[in-house]
């Protein structure tokens, strides 16, 4: 079977900042609530799903260096789809000139982790190259007079190329699952906004979290020790911090970037790992821990290693990081 490495990633935030102070303004908040009980200071808003999605996509595959007839296939992890019909994939594969196959993977706030998996196995029986674009605009479904919600999410997209490698291997292990009993704690019925029971999803999310995270090492054969970076998603700092610390990670093992973003829904996971490689908190060959739960409720973890040489003909081309204050690019190399 055909290895795998992620060999390039990119983000994208809408322009548009709300800061708690700008909430404080239309809601019954606080800032020192929305930070003592989220960890949340400022979201980007805006923007649609395809159209970030394209963003991110873009800057991922401009630093691998493929064209668009050389991704074998994409697929997109998104909670809040634009149209009903047709998936965003879709919408994405016209406006990136891509020639390949497409879906959409819905899988509440774990899609990522799904959708890497999943995109792991195809490589490994011959597909040569993934496009995997996590993108949600929450925002758009999150009622503004909800105190609960609105302070809680915000908008972004986070793209990666996986692509065969032999001799690597980018998803050591993972662990799957789901509780459909529990999908009336968030959910959003059509033409309504969202719905969240916060209390049961904070109580479940720890719980589950912690499980799944213990499981997919024990499937990888791999040590909590061995771990350079745990990546959860970034649903609440006080969830992050929690699973972290009953994993046995400290504050500086685990990757959050929820108090510039929010709550970003399936592209937390890889805007954060994107955002831990673009400042330099991850190395070749770094084991990385990826724990996602949500809406459903669904869970999904996994081992990856991180970071691989590619055959000589496929070496990404080095580029200048670009700076920008509001995505972030980069590839292994
Ligand atoms: O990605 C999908 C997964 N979703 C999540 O991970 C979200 C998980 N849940 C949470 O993050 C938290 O439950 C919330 C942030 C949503 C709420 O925090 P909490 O600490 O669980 O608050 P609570 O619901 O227990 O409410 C405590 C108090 C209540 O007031 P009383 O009844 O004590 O008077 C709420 O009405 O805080 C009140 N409250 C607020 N006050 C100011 C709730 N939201 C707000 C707010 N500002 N935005």
């Amino acid at each position: 079977m055909a290895g795998s490495t992620i060999t390039a990633w990119g983000t994208a935030l809408p322009p548009h900042v709300v800061t708690n102070a700008d909430l404080e303004g239309h809601l019954d908040t606080t800032d020192s609530w929305i930070l003592s009980r989220t960890g949340i200071r400022t979201r980007h808003v805006g923007g649609t799903t395809r159209g970030l999605a394209v963003e991110a996509a873009r800057r991922a595959m401009d630093q691998a260096a493929i064209d668009p007839r050389q991704v074998d296939l994409l697929i997109v992890s998104t909670n809040t789809p634009d149209l009903a019909v047709p998936a965003v994939a879709a919408l994405v594969q016209h406006e990136l000139g891509l020639s390949c196959g497409v879906f959409d993977l819905t899988s509440g706030c774990s899609s990522f982790v799904y959708a890497l998996v999943v995109a792991d196995g195809l490589v490994a029986i011959g597909l040569r190259r993934v496009l995997i674009i996590a993108s949600d605009t929450v925002s758009r479904i999150v009622d503004p007079e909800d105190r609960s919600t609105a302070v809680l999410f915000g908008d972004a997209a986070a793209a990666s190329v996986l692509e065969s490698s032999p001799g690597a291997r980018a998803v050591l292990g993972w662990d799957f699952g789901a509780d459909g009993g529990s999908a009336r704690i968030l959910y959003q019925s059509h033409g309504e906004y969202l719905r969240m029971n916060g209390q049961e999803v904070y109580r479940r999310a720890v719980r589950v979290a912690i499980e799944s995270a213990m499981a997919a090492l024990e499937n990888s054969k791999i040590g909590a020790d061995e771990i350079a970076l745990f990546v959860p998603h970034q649903g609440n700092l006080r969830i992050i911090e929690t699973v972290a610390g009953r994993l046995g990670f400290s504050a500086g093992q685990t990757m959050s970037v929820i108090d510039h973003t929010g709550n970003t829904s399936s592209a937390s996971i890889p805007f954060a790992l994107a955002e831990a490689a673009s400042t330099g908190r991850l190395r070749d060959g770094d084991l990385v821990l990826l724990a996602g739960f949500g809406a459903g409720m669904t869970w999904a973890s996994a081992v990856v290693r991180w970071g691989r040489e590619l055959p000589p003909e496929r070496q990404p081309r080095r580029k200048a990081p670009r700076r920008q204050r509001t995505s972030s690019s980069g590839a292994v190399g």
